[in-house]
This record gives structure tokens, C-alpha cells and sequence, in this order.
């Protein structure tokens, strides 16, 4: 809501004096917002002092503008602390969860996230994929678009010729039932052992993938069975997260849909032979596409662009986005040049981000240290339980709990820091209930919850020359630029951003508790007091649910 203000503020001063400002928060200092003059200095030719007096002028008829003050060549901006927080509490209070929430707007995003690889384990490494992608997603609904959530599941490709091949010498079928991935993972990595030294290997996978592609019918019947097991194993992940899909189209549903976009691609002239391959060229500044070999295959590149057309004639989006890793940069900067050079009105994002860190180390699966993610989203769940016997023995939803808090911490812990550094895998240090941490803002949730508990809020008795105190003060603004936090998001693609508005609430929340005792006997007070931590309740739960994490009245 202060972004409201900022605006009104600009829009006026474009109005009235045809001059178009930037307005700041000042980070620090007594003042709530600041405007550089110095960039009006010389489009206008004015001394500053008189510069400032008309702008000044204009600023000052806003009804939430106390005062004005030049500094060095900023006007800075004192905010009325009574009508601005009147104005806030009042709508915080009346539109609840859907504070900050924007009417729909006409734009499509489609957001291709977590798409794990079958026959593999759902690793830590896919959770940050998965949670950063579901967060946009929520972050983007709320803000008005329309998203479609796709898993674009790693369910082609020479892997299955290479499995395919290692089933074929190595496999057993009472393991494969017993435990799926478990065995394909085992499998799999004994084809790389023995290829080392017996490279024919890759060339029979290579001709057993083929099979598969041209549609040979025992082939296909396996490969089904590796894919539908796998997906069983994923869902027990997305289940504990709640995350859910509009479409788990994955590369293998594209394998009708190849000749299309060739043809496409034909269309344009952009296809080249090149020693038997098909290829696009796409400039000097980057190699060229491969888009099929010379064996007549197809790649992971051919099946992305098959997606995206695929996608493009069905959802018609304006945007996409992609959840993926660092490693892929090249990948993505390729599709996009060929978006372009289709002209097609797409933007495309790769949203990238960091690794994975256990110990400072990077996981891999040949270090045995790619845990699955499952069995860790398992234990944290039952390590936030014992924590939970401890303070809370007779909680009554104690499995409901500790699932929220157990998921929450690990979920909190990739989202809490800007999406491109690392992040470092501590159970331990994510559990904690101080400190940077899911549970942190759950249990600040909790504690407002319990209060409110003890009192009813009549909001018609609330005091608003309370406001001018700084504590107070500091909170409604906070709690007034959630929206802002929400926007950049989206903006940003990083829900961090949303997260650390929420540690800093929960923080100023905490030193206010620290400072004010709460449930007074003055009954202005008390209403004042009681309006201003539910609103505070209200953005964290808003807060912490676009992040995809529950929130609780009780632990
Ligand atoms: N399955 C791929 C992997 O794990 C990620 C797929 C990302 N999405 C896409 N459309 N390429 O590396």
C-alpha cells in the first residue's frame, strides 16, 4: 500500500507539474519516502531550492503527507502515521488473505517445473526446481495471471536405450517389482561401469532407444512400466509438499509431435544438414541446435521445442518459464534464439539457481550423497514431531503439525535466500525455532493466534493516535508494503524476496511484543494492539502460504 502511495504521489506530480519522478524508500532515517531531485535539476534549468518548493507544493495536499524536508537533493517525505495507518489496518483488516491480491489480467504464464527423470530418485537436487516453480506459481495467481503449471517429466531420451539394454543383461524382475527405482538406479550405473571399458555398449543402447522410438512393442511395454512406477515414487513427494500440476506432459508425449514442428522449423528455413545431422544454426556468438542425428533420433532439444509449440497452440501463453538449473544455461539461451527466430510472441525465462550443499560439498548421485528426497522430507518431518512432544505435549494435531513444520523447514530453507546462491542442507539448522527459519514464522503465526485468542477485536474502538509511535509505526509499514514484496517476486522470479519481508514482520512483531504488553485493560489500547498483531498474522499466513508452506493456529 505505500507502493499506492508512491504512485498517487507520482501521478500527481506528473499532473500537476509535468515533471516524472522516482520515489524511494530510504533505507534508513526518519523519513518514509524520498524523491531525487537532481535528475529534475537539468531537464528543468530551476535552482534547487525552488525546484524543490513546487514539488514540495504538489506533495503536500496528499492526505497521508505530514511533512516535507530538502536534504542535500532529496525532498524527503514524512507519512502522516495516523490517516496512513488507518488507511492500511482498515484494508488489511477488511480484505484479509486477498490483501495484495490483483484482479485477473489477461496474460498466460506457463511455468515448467521439478520435471524429474524417470528411473531416477527424486533427489534434494529436483526439490529446488520444485519449490521455487510452485511458489511462482502461487505468486503469480495472486497477482492475476493465469499459470499452467507443467511437469515436464524426463521420461525420453537415450537413457531408456541405455536401461533398456542394462535390463536386458542385467536386470531381475522380482527386484524391479519390489523396489523400481532402486533397481533401475542400480542398473543404470552398472552400464556406465561396464561402457567404461566396453564402449559397444553405447552404441547397442543407442540402436535400442531407436527401437523404442520407432514403437517396438516390448520395448514400449517396459518403458511404460519403468515410467509409471517412478511417477508412484514422485507423487509421495508432491503429496508431503502439496504440489500439484495442470499437465505432466513429459518429453515422451511429444514423440507424435516432432514431425510438426519440423516442419515448422522447415518452414522458416531453418534447418541445415550438417554431416548427416539436421541442425539450426544460431549466429557465431552461440553453437548450433542439434535437432536430430544422423541415425534420424531425436534430442532433449527437439522434444523442448516440440513442448513449446505444443504448449504455444494450446495455451496460448505470453510467458514461460523454466525451473532449471544452472548447467542448462546454454540449453535455454538456445531455445530462445530459435523463439526468435520462429517470431514467435513468447518471452522465455530460464530461471535458474543454485546447488544443493551438504557439508559445503555438492551432491551427486556417484558420491552416494544425492539423498532421496523423500526418506529426508521423512525424517524432518519426525525430527519437528519430537521437537513438538517436547514444548507442546498435548497438541492435539500433532501429525498435522508436525508434517507442516517438518515440510515447512525444508521447503523455507531453499526459499529463504536469492534463488542463484547455494544452499546449504542442514536438517538441523532448518528445524530451528529461532533463527532464519519456516518454523520461526510459523510459530510467530502461532503466538499472535493465541493472543487473539484471549480478546475479541472491536475494530470501531481502535486509537489511532497509538500510530505515531515508532513501534507501531514501523509494523503497519511493513505490513503496507507486502503487496510491493509480492509484485517484485514476481518481478524477479525470486520468492526470497516475499520470505525476508516475512523475517523482517516477524522481527519488528517480535521486538513490538518485546516493547508492548498486549492485553491491556484500556480498551483503546487493547483494540489497537488487537488489529495490529491480526494484521500481522495475516500477511505471515498469506506470506508463508505463497511460499507453499502451511500455516498453523496451534504447535
Ligand atoms: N528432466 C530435466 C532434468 O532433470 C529437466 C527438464 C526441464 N524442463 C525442460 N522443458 N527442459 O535435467
Amino acid at each position: 500500500m505505500l507502493d499506492l502511495v508512491k504512485l498517487e504521489l507520482k501521478e500527481k506530480v506528473l499532473k500537476e507539474l509535468n515533471y516524472d519522478v522516482d520515489i524511494e524508500i530510504p533505507r534508513r532515517g526518519d523519513y518514509d519516502l524520498a524523491i531525487p531531485l537532481f535528475r529534475l535539476l537539468k531537464t528543468t534549468n530551476l535552482a534547487l531550492p525552488i525546484l524543490y518548493e513546487q514539488v514540495k507544493n504538489v506533495i503536500i495536499t496528499h492526505p497521508h503527507i505530514e511533512s516535507t524536508e530538502l536534504i542535500g537533493a532529496f525532498l524527503n517525505i514524512k507519512l502522516n502515521s495516523q490517516s496512513f495507518s488507518r488507511d492500511v489496518m482498515t484494508t488489511v483488516y477488511k480484505l484479509g488473505e486477498n490483501f495484495g491480491s490483483l484482479e485477473s489480467n489477461n496474460e498466460v504464464v506457463v511455468i515448467d517445473y521439478s520435471s524429474p527423470n524417470i528411473a531416477k530418485n527424486f533427489s534434494v537436487g529436483h526439490l529446488r526446481s520444485t519449490v521455487i516453480g510452485h511458489s511462482l506459481k502461487l505468486i503469480h495467481q495472486k497477482l492475476g495471471y493465469t499459470v499452467i503449471g507443467i511437469n515436464h517429466l524426463g521420461d525420453w531420451g537415450t537413457q531408456f536405450g541405455k536401461l533398456l539394454v542394462a535390463y536386458d543383461l542385467w536386470g531381475s524382475e522380482e527386484m524391479l517389482k519390489e523396489k523400481p527405482i532402486g533397481e533401475l538406479q542400480r542398473i543404470y550405473i552398472k552400464f556406465h561401469e561396464v561402457a567404461e571399458t566396453k564402449p559397444e555398449l553405447e552404441d547397442e543402447a543407442r540402436e535400442a532407444f531407436k527401437q523404442l522410438e520407432l514403437g517396438d512393442k516390448e520395448k514400449h511395454k517396459l518403458w511404460q512400466y519403468f515410467r509409471q512406477e517412478s511417477l508412484k515414487e514422485f507423487m509421495k513427494v508432491y503429496n508431503l509438499l502439496d504440489v500439484k500440476f495442470d499437465s505432466y506432459a513429459g518429453e515422451a508425449f511429444y514423440n507424435d509431435k516432432i514431425d510438426h514442428v519440423i516442419d515448422v522449423l522447415d518452414s522458416k528455413n531453418l534447418l541445415k544438414i550438417d554431416d548427416g545431422a539436421t541442425i539450426i544454426d544460431l549466429g557465431d556468438d552461440i553453437p548450433p541446435a542439434l535437432i536430430k542425428r544422423s541415425d534420424g533420433a531425436t534430442l532433449y532439444m527437439t522434444r523442448d521445442l516440440a513442448a513449446l509449440l505444443y504448449r504455444y497452440e494450446t495455451y496460448k501463453m505470453n510467458k514461460t518459464l523454466y525451473l532449471v538449473g544452472n548447467e542448462q544455461k546454454l540449453h535455454f539461451e538456445q531455445l530462445k534464439r530459435i523463439v526468435e527466430l520462429l517470431e514467435l510472441p513468447i518471452e522465455v525465462v530460464h530461471v535458474n539457481f543454485g546447488l544443493v550443499l551438504i557439508d559445503g560439498k555438492k551432491m551427486s548421485t556417484r558420491s552416494g550423497t544425492n539423498a532421496n528426497l523423500y526418506d529426508v522430507l521423512l525424517e524432518s518431518i519426525s525430527d519437528a514431531k519430537e521437537a513438538i512432544i517436547e514444548k507442546n505435549p498435548t497438541l492435539e494435531s500433532i501429525d498435522y503439525a508436525s508434517e507442516a513444520i517438518g515440510v515447512g523447514a525444508v521447503v523455507f530453507n531453499d526459499l529463504k535466500n536469492d534463488r542463484n546462491l547455494n544452499i546449504d542442507f542442514n536438517l538441523e539448522n532448518m528445524l530451528r525455532f529461532e533463527g532464519q527459519t519456516g518454523p520461526y514464522l510459523q510459530y510467530t503465526s502461532v503466538r499472535i493466534n493465541s493472543i487473539l485468542k484471549e480478546a475479541t477485536l472491536d475494530p470501531s474502538k481502535v486509537d489511532y493516535t497509538l500510530f505515531n509511535n515508532p513501534s507501531y509505526f514501523e509494523l503497519v509499514k511493513q505490513i503496507s508494503t507486502f503487496s510491493e514484496a509480492i509484485k517484485k517476486a514476481a518481478e524477479d522470479y525470486n520468492p526470497s524476496v516475499i520470505s525476508k519481508h516475512l523475517l523482517q514482520l516477524a522481527q519488528l512483531f517480535n521486538s513490538f511484543y518485546g516493547q508492548n504488553r498486549i492485553l491491556v485493560e484500556d480498551l483503546a489500547t487493547l483494540n489497537t494492539n488487537l488489529l495490529l498483531i491480526s494484521n500481522v498474522r495475516t500477511v505471515i499466513n498469506e506470506g508463508l502460504r505463497l511460499l507453499g508452506i502451511k500455516y498453523l493456529d496451534e504447535m
